[in-house]
């Protein structure tokens, strides 16, 4: 079943792209992702270096690692079903030759450098040890609870969400507040049943 495979993948937008940005995030939305967070940054020839590791010694590390630090990046962390081979099926191939003749409509044939076939606008994790990485590097400060899929969802919604919904709901529907959205995220702040206790 689809929902069985929610993931977070990594996204980047590579320099010379940036300025595509724009229409880019437009497709990022359109194929239905959901964005948890975004950077922009101008990755230092060491990072880069890390970043790109797994491709240390092959022959095209250095020009690789050339482009990547030639302007600003944007990153993204993008959730949805199966994400990580999505979000590649949408960048489409490596080489932005083959891409125009294989996959015309994907983000490297539109986006991608007719002089450079390794230029090739963006970027995504390969794999979920990849996306953790990765997602890691570029948001250290970022603490993601695992994504709870199929039997562990359930379970958290009907032990953790109702309950509180369903007090907060009937607590509504009795004030009948003029703003019952904005009265809802107060309560639901006031009410947390996940907040730290601060009187102990
Ligand atoms: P790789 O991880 O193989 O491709 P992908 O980005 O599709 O996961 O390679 C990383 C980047 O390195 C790739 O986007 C472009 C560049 N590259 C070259 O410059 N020359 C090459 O021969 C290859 C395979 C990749
Ligand atoms: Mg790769």
């Amino acid at each position: 079943m689809a929902t069985d495979k929610i993931q977070r993948t990594l996204a980047l937008i590579k320099p010379d792209a940036i300025d595509k940005s724009p229409e880019i995030e437009k497709i990022i939305l359109e194929e239905g992702f959901t964005v948890v967070d975004r950077r922009r940054v101008r990755l230092t020839r060491a990072e880069a270096e890390e970043f790109y590791g797994e491709h240390r010694g092959k022959s095209f590390y250095n020009s690789l690692v050339d482009y990547i630090t030639s302007g600003e990046v944007l990153a993204f962390i993008l959730a949805g079903d199966d994400a990580i081979n999505h979000w590649r099926r949408v960048l489409g191939p490596t080489q932005v030759s083959r891409a125009r003749h294989e996959a015309p409509g994907s983000i490297r044939a539109r986006f991608g450098n007719s002089n450079n076939d390794f230029h090739n606008a963006a970027h995504g994790s390969d794999s979920v040890n990849s996306a953790q990485r990765e997602i890691r590097f570029f948001f250290p400060d970022l603490t993601l609870e695992p994504v709870l899929t199929g039997e562990g969802a359930k379970e958290y919604l009907s032990h953790a969400v109702s309950p509180t919904l369903v007090r907060a709901l009937t607590e509504l529907c009795k004030v009948r507040p003029e703003d019952p959205i904005v009265w809802l995220a107060d309560w639901l702040l006031v009410n947390n049943p996940n907040k730290p206790n601060t009187d102990m």
